[in-house]
């Protein structure tokens, strides 16, 4: 087929060729800046002892989807310590975060309805509205005005039956910014809308013992759904919904992504359990974290580097062009500093960046060596 031969020199053409390399980490002087391990639990002796029990009691796999004999009691401990964690009613384990978000837009919202949504929401929230085939409007990226002109336009044609809804991310994954909640919170309160928040680089992070961003806006009765991963700061694998007890029911009856998928297998839900354990007693480590990003952030602006409106353990640098982005992210890695180039479709055209994830895995001393590489290198190419 000749396109794909065309489509593929496309892409090398315009420095958009990406490909799926061995991370040469283990065992090298590597600091490891783009892992979403944020707390550093992928590799605590706990999580990994609590999986190889689940391991070992349930088998390698669940073996069956969620409503044939996939349901192990794993599953319902994980659900329920879930659902205590962020004080919702019910919270619903998928095999991925990716999963989760498809299952959870394309029960909830029908077609008739009308979405409204961040610009730069994660590509799993963007395929469940797809998949939805609902109409979907865009507001500009954590434009509370935006959304309100939007709201208030398409509030004069609405249907008695029609619900809105609101999506976004709390923690935006490629600006580690964060979403203006409350204020969406208010705007759907007014318009009566349904707002979805994503928690997915939230969880483990914001909140009291890491209970996410709502639950550190004390928003949480208003947020009715809301979604996150384990292979973020949880350092597992899986995705879960949090939402009312109806809700969960019409997800378990209609979400494609539950019932045509095989569960969770049980060593991920296992090692999700020991990691939420680990979050809720150790208090803190949201904390630190974002202690150690707002000192590598710092370090990076003062100098003159572009890290936008980082809020988090998330830090962008800016580059703009691809193949600049490319070469800066190759000679840091000749540094011993691995990360990569975010680029389109990732992130919008023109907007090429590094995207940095701080880790409780980072030493002060490894960040401040990293931020002087990356500052020098920046140098080099005329960033700064
Ligand atoms: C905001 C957001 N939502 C959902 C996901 C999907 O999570 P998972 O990797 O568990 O599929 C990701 C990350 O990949 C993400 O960044």
């Amino acid at each position: 087929m000749d396109w794909i031969k065309s489509r593929l020199e496309q892409l090398k053409l315009d420095s958009l060729w990406r490909e799926a390399k061995v991370f040469a980490g283990e065992g090298f002087p590597t600091i490891n800046l783009c892992s979403n391990d944020y707390l550093g639990l992928a590799k605590h002796p706990e999580v990994i002892e609590a999986a190889g029990i689940a391991l070992v009691s349930y088998g390698a796999s669940a073996s069956s989807s969620r409503l044939v004999s996939g349901t192990l009691s794993v599953h319902q401990k994980l659900e329920t310590a879930l659902a205590k964690f962020k004080k919702s009613p019910r919270a619903l384990s998928f095999g991925t975060g990716y999963l989760a978000n498809l299952g959870l837009i394309t029960s909830v919202v029908r077609r008739s309805d009308l979405l409204f949504c961040d610009r730069l929401i994660h590509a799993s929230l963007v395929d469940g509205i797809a998949l939805s085939r609902a109409k979907c409007h865009r507001y500009r990226h954590n434009s509370l005005e935006h959304l309100s002109d939007l709201l208030a336009k398409y509030s004069a044609s609405r249907r008695s039956e029609q619900n809105f809804f609101i999506v976004t991310e709390s923690v935006f994954s490629m600006d580690g910014d964060l979403a203006p909640l409350t204020g969406l919170a208010e705007l759907a309160k007014k318009y009566n809308a349904i707002l979805i928040v994503d928690e997915a680089h939230a969880l483990g992070v914001f909140g009291d013992c890491g209970r996410g961003l709502v639950n550190e806006l004390k928003i949480d009765d208003e947020i009715i759904l809301s979604s996150a991963t384990f292979s973020k700061a949880m350092g597992s694998y899986g995705g879960v919904v949090f939402c009312e007890e109806d809700i969960c029911q019409l997800l378990v009856n209609i979400a494609r992504p539950l019932i045509y998928n095989t569960a969770l297998p049980p060593a991920q839900a296992g090692a999700a359990l020991a990691a939420i354990d680990i979050i809720e007693s150790s208090k803190n480590l949201g904390e630190e974290l974002l202690k150690r990003a707002r000192f590598f952030a710092k370090l990076l602006s003062n100098a003159g580097l572009n890290t936008m409106n980082c809020e988090s353990q998330i830090v962008p640098v800016l580059v703009g062009d691809n193949e600049k982005t490319l070469r800066v992210a190759s000679k840091l890695r000749e540094e011993g500093i691995y990360l990569v180039a975010i680029r389109p479709p990732t992130v919008p055209h023109g907007q090429s960046r590094l995207r940095i994830s701080v880790s409780l895995t980072h030493s002060y001393q490894q960040l401040e060596h990293a931020a002087i590489k990356l500052i020098k290198i920046a140098t080099t190419e005329g960033l700064i």
